[in-house]
């Protein structure tokens, strides 16, 4: 099914979308141990989520140079290109890049962004930056990372959002991190509803003022809830294979992304962090169409949804839909 449809992704962690071998290679080059986050063969290994973010930030490790991370993106590119991708929004963080020195962020960014133009030249796919504090490092990092967004706010770095364990604080402490990035122009999302219930994503949308949320599938138990989202048009980036590698759902009928869509919100397909889940957008798309009988239409529409949704300029905009159309002519 998914072949060579093209995808729109809008929620992806650059360093969650490592490819291990990377990481390892890396590892060995750098002379970092990280040897107990693989498993024997080689693939990341966690137990549960809060293992699962352990083992990212250790994952991370090696990442030391903008030159690494040059090398990352064009790595993640490359993968995401090969699953039919032609324009993804990438989560960044300054707690990563440069420990939240606007310095040194600024060039971790200019490396992030150079290969993200060798990658366009090289396959097409177009890259652009949201800017995301990691929640359970606490509101005042975050504040750090906004003013970090603020200053490099454009036409590049195009968002802000809020990522890490849910369960550590609320939206709300958040608040001046999001102010700070809306007043410099940037467009918002943050994770909610994932390991939060429903009230969570209440919250976000109440606090943080967020035009999308990351995954919200966890709305689906509050109808009024699903409704408000419907018809305010906030847009969920689901990542059902994400969900179902953590637990959240049992398989993919179980999923409550079909429902949604039904329900008239606004859903769009995502990988996350697609080695740990081992998925690419090709097999969500895959799995979704086994699942829920979804044809080309309905994956379609979702890349059209998902492309209105982007926070990219209008041009940016126009040339993903363009390509859309094409495809589907
Ligand atoms: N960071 C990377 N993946 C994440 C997820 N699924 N939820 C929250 N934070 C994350
Ligand atoms: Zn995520």
């Amino acid at each position: 099914m998914s072949g060579l449809l093209p995808k729109v992704e809008l929620h992806l962690h650059l360093e969650g979308a490592a490819p291990p071998g990377f990481i390892r290679g890396l590892a060995a080059e750098k002379k970092v141990d990280i040897a107990r986050i693989f498993d024997e063969r080689g693939n990341y290994a966690y137990d549960d989520f809060w293992h699962f973010l352990k083992v990212y930030e250790a994952a991370t490790e090696p990442l030391k140079t903008p030159e690494d991370y040059h090398r990352l993106t064009l790595a993640v590119l490359e993968e995401s290109a090969a699953a039919g991708v032609i324009y993804s929004e990438t989560f960044l963080s300054p707690d990563f890049c440069g420990g939240r020195d606007l310095s040194a962020w600024r060039e971790f960014l200019h490396a992030i962004r150079e290969a993200a133009d060798l990658a366009e030249r090289r396959d097409g796919i177009v890259l652009r930056g949201i800017v995301t504090p990691i929640r359970h490092l606490g509101p005042e990092k975050a504040k750090e990372v906004a003013l970090c967004a603020a200053e490099t706010a454009g036409d590049w770095v195009v968002g802000f959002g809020l990522a890490g364990d849910e369960k550590s604080g609320k939206p709300k402490d958040f608040s001046w991190a999001f102010d700070a990035a809306r007043e410099a122009g940037l467009r918002l999302t943050a994770h909610a509803g994932e390991w939060g219930g429903p009230e969570s994503v209440r919250d976000a949308l109440r606090d943080l003022r967020v035009e999308r949320i990351g995954h919200g599938v966890r709305a689906i138990e509050d109808l009024a809830l699903v409704d408000e989202l419907a018809e305010r048009g906030i847009v969920l980036e689901v990542c059902p294979g994400s969900n179902i590698a953590l637990g959240l759902y049992q398989d993919w009928r179980s999923h409550p992304i079909h429902e949604l869509r039904e329900r008239g919100v606004k859903v769009t397909v995502s990988t996350d962090d697609p080695p740990f889940f081992h998925t690419t957008m090709a097999r969500e798309y895959d799995r979704l169409a086994t699942a829920f009988d979804w044809d080309e239409g309905v994956f379609d529409e979702i890349a059209k949804t998902s492309a209105k949704a982007a926070f990219c300029d209008e041009k940016t905009r126009e040339n993903i839909l363009k390509k859309l159309e094409k495809a589907h002519a």
